[in-house]
């Protein structure tokens, strides 16, 4: 069979990511190879997020850039998939005349039938069924996994918080996790192609298996995937602090596989706001997590996201939030201005707040967690971290870039070191975003003895 060429362009979070392997997979059974040219593909898919009006209007900028790709080579195929295409359904057929699918989060395993079909038999189709189809056993690595030093693995799907400002139940649904053993065998495949870190994912991971109640919570789940051969980190993400158990906090000191880093989304330090979120949990319970944490495992690097202008946060409420942050002294965080969403409970909540007031906050936050997060990683330097080797930097060929337990990037002179190697690097200088360093001489020497040039592509 002549082979095709699919070029799948991912927005938003790290689950999508892996959506985007899944279709590389689900459609290499079909002859589809993924290519990085656009001009080159045959089926163009755009994986949609929609947890911000930003993205959504990216995407519609994004589709209107490709009706000059199928202008110009009528056949080619177009679907849209992701958050956006299960809120939009038809809609999007109708405001984007050029596409040919839409697939929505629970179709991902119908999307061969779906090409097939368009391919065979031309015509548009739209498939936003929430009906998931069974996933009998996991999928092998596709092509743009082999190599890779580190892999995004989903665990669970959906999420049954309702967060009031929040449209992922909406469009992702129920949770539900995936089994076990299917999530052990598919990290084993990937272990077995290179991959020495994974990043387990999830909505709120820490809730995972308590919809099918099959036995295995998620530190038995973090047990099972750290006794894999071969497998040197755990990462994990996304944790909800409500359900941040006292044997998950105890992982941190028992696990050697798993990485000193933990993203706990706080969303707001105000009790008020907190609780017009429906988050769960009060502003001293977090304190309380963040400290246990800290006992457990005193390298811990703590990162968080944090909304402001919420509907109905005063002045009081965000410094409340910046008393938080200055407090905790997160390693880095992730701010976001609120954005309204469809069919969440919030979009209907009463006194919200202006643009202008959230752009203030936001720039306040942004200026003291930038001082925050530098004070941080310059407190890092001198000290020698264990940096899991993933390529060449991209700015600069000469250097290797990897990452810290504490998930600092690290930058430091190529010439031993092995991709996938796991490497103990000094730092010598601290920016915002990353780190400089340098290998140890320890770890230089031996890889010298044990035969030159060890960087592999
Ligand atoms: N507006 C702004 N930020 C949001 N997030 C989720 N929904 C919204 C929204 N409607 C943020 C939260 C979440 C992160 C992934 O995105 O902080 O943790
Ligand atoms: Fe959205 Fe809340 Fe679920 Fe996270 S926990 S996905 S913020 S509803």
């Amino acid at each position: 069979m002549e082979a095709k060429y699919v070029h799948i362009i991912t927005m938003g979070c790290q689950m999508n990511v892996y959506d985007s392997e899944q279709m590389e997979r689900l459609l290499a059974p079909m002859n589809y190879v993924p290519t990085a040219k656009l001009g080159k593909a045959d089926l163009i898919l755009v994986n949609t997020c929609s947890i911000r009006q930003k993205a959504e209007h990216k995407m519609y900028s994004l589709l209107g850039r490709l009706t000059r790709a199928k202008s110009r080579k009528p056949e080619l195929i177009v679907g849209v998939g992701g958050c956006v295409a299960q809120q939009e359904g038809y809609r999007l057929l109708k405001r984007a005349p050029h596409v040919d699918i839409v697939f929505g989060t629970f179709s991902l395993r119908r999307l061969p039938k779906l090409v097939q079909q368009v391919a065979e038999q031309g015509g548009r189709l739209v498939d936003v069924d929430e009906t998931p189809t069974d996933e009998p056993t996991c999928l092998k690595p596709s092509v743009s996994q082999e190599k890779r030093v580190t892999a995004f693995v989903t665990i669970m799907t959906g999420c049954d918080n309702f967060c009031t400002y929040c449209v992922v139940p909406h469009v992702r649904g129920r949770q539900a996790s995936r089994r076990s053993e299917i999530v052990v065998e598919e990290i084993g495949y990937l272990v077995n192609k290179g991959v020495r870190e994974v990043t387990l994912l999830g909505q709120n991971v820490n809730a995972y298996g308590l919809d099918n109640r099959r036995g295995c919570d998620f530190s038995a789940l973090l047990e099972a995937v750290d006794q894999i051969e071969g497998l040197d980190r755990i990462r994990f993400t996304t944790s909800h602090p409500k359900d941040l158990s006292a044997r998950l906090i105890k992982a941190f000191g028992r696990l050697d596989k798993l990485a000193a880093h933990i993203h706990l989304p706080v969303q707001s330090g105000s009790d008020r706001i907190l609780k017009r979120m429906n988050r769960g949990y009060t502003r001293d319970y977090y304190f309380e997590k963040v400290e246990e944490l800290r006992r457990i495992c005193p390298d811990i690097a703590v990162t968080s996201d944090i909304i402001v202008g919420f509907p109905g946060e005063q002045d009081t409420d965000f410094e409340d939030t910046l008393d938080l942050v200055t407090s905790i002294r997160f390693d880095n965080l992730f701010t976001f201005k609120y954005s309204e969403r469809l069919n969440t409970s919030a979009s209907r909540f009463s006194n919200k707040v202006p643009e202008t007031t959230k752009s203030n906050r936001f720039a306040r936050l942004l200026e003291t967690q930038t001082r925050i997060t530098l004070e941080k990683n310059l407190s890092l330097v001198e000290t020698v971290q264990d940096v899991l080797v993933e390529g060449s930097s991209k700015k600069n060929n000469d250097q290797l870039t990897g990452r810290t337990p504490c998930n600092r990037a690290v930058n430091f002179p190529d010439g031993t070191a092995r991709v996938g190697e796991i490497v103990p690097v000094k730092i010598i200088e601290a920016f915002l975003h990353s780190l400089r360093g340098r290998p140890l001489e320890a770890h230089t020497q031996r890889a010298q003895r044990e035969g030159g040039i060890l960087h592999a592509a």
